[in-house]
């Protein structure tokens, strides 16, 4: 079974970001997260986003997340401009078209895997989809781990569970945040080609932050920030070029 492709009712883009600046504090010790950063992501793309430490990563996926709202500039998802919404607008929104991964699993210690897959449909009053949920823990491997709780699983099966849980719904767009950065290089590995399946197999649309040049062989484009801006951006680059244009950065 293939679900359809991502809404991208922006026309081909899934997300539209422009100008976006954010600043933390005022006057001389302001800090400018990101200064000026504009971007397109068209449905189904996989794209990464490296970069220095305190460049602005996080900060750029929160913003697109609408989980923080940016000084100036906007944010479409799905054609919708996110700044502009109130609270109650703006949760209903992420709910059908954001999922986000973490770096830290950030799984609910007394729920099962299966239900940590599926609260993001019970916080909502929905049932799942059974097919689907079967699916996602068949390509997630965690069929026969479906009952067991976060603290019986092993890293990696955490965030394969966190994973499931960001494509239940389906969602425009899944952020991560460093998804493999608590993982052990081939776990890493693992959770990387799981990432490159869902953008392949169902055409998901993702934006995934992390610091391994890995990536550069199953990302579509990668996006290099530093200080606030993006620098460079990265097409069919081996591992050895990224680690090249990083290594001037740090
Ligand atoms: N709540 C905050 N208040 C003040 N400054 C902040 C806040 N959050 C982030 N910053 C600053 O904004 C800048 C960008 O932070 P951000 O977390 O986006 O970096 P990052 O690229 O994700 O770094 P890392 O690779 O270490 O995760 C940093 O200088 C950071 O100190
Ligand atoms: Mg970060």
């Amino acid at each position: 079974m293939t679900s359809p492709p991502a809404d991208t009712s922006d026309g081909k883009n899934a997300v539209t970001a422009r100008d976006l600046e954010r600043r933390y504090g005022e006057g001389a010790t302001a800090v400018h997260a990101l200064r000026g950063v504009s971007l397109d992501v068209r449905g189904g793309e996989l794209v990464a986003v490296m970069g220095p430490s305190g460049s602005g990563k996080s900060t750029l996926m929160h913003i697109l997340a609408g989980l923080d709202k940016p000084t100036t500039g906007s944010v479409r998802i799905a054609g919708t401009e996110i700044s502009g919404l109130d609270d109650a607008k703006l949760t209903l929104l992420r709910r059908e078209h954001i999922g986000f991964v973490f770096q830290f699993f950030n799984l609910l210690p007394m729920l099962d895997a299966e239900e940590n897959i599926v609260l993001p449909l019970s916080i909502a009053g929905e049932r799942p989809d059974r097919q689907w949920l079967d699916e996602l823990l068949r390509k997630t491997g965690l069929s026969a781990r479906r009952s067991h709780r976060p603290a019986q699983l092993s890293g990696g099966e955490q965030q394969r569970v966190a994973i499931a849980r960001s494509l239940i719904t389906r969602p425009t767009i899944l952020l991560a945040d460093e998804p493999t950065g608590n993982l052990d290089s081939r776990t890493g590995s693992e959770i990387l080609e799981l990432l490159r399946d869902s953008a392949d197999a169902y055409g998901q649309t993702l934006v995934m932050v992390t610091h391994d040049a890995r990536v550069a062989s199953i990302a579509d484009r990668i996006l290099v920030l530093a200080d606030g801006q993006i620098v460079r951006e990265l097409v069919g680059s081996t591992a050895a070029d990224v680690l090249e244009v990083m290594s001037t950065l740090d």
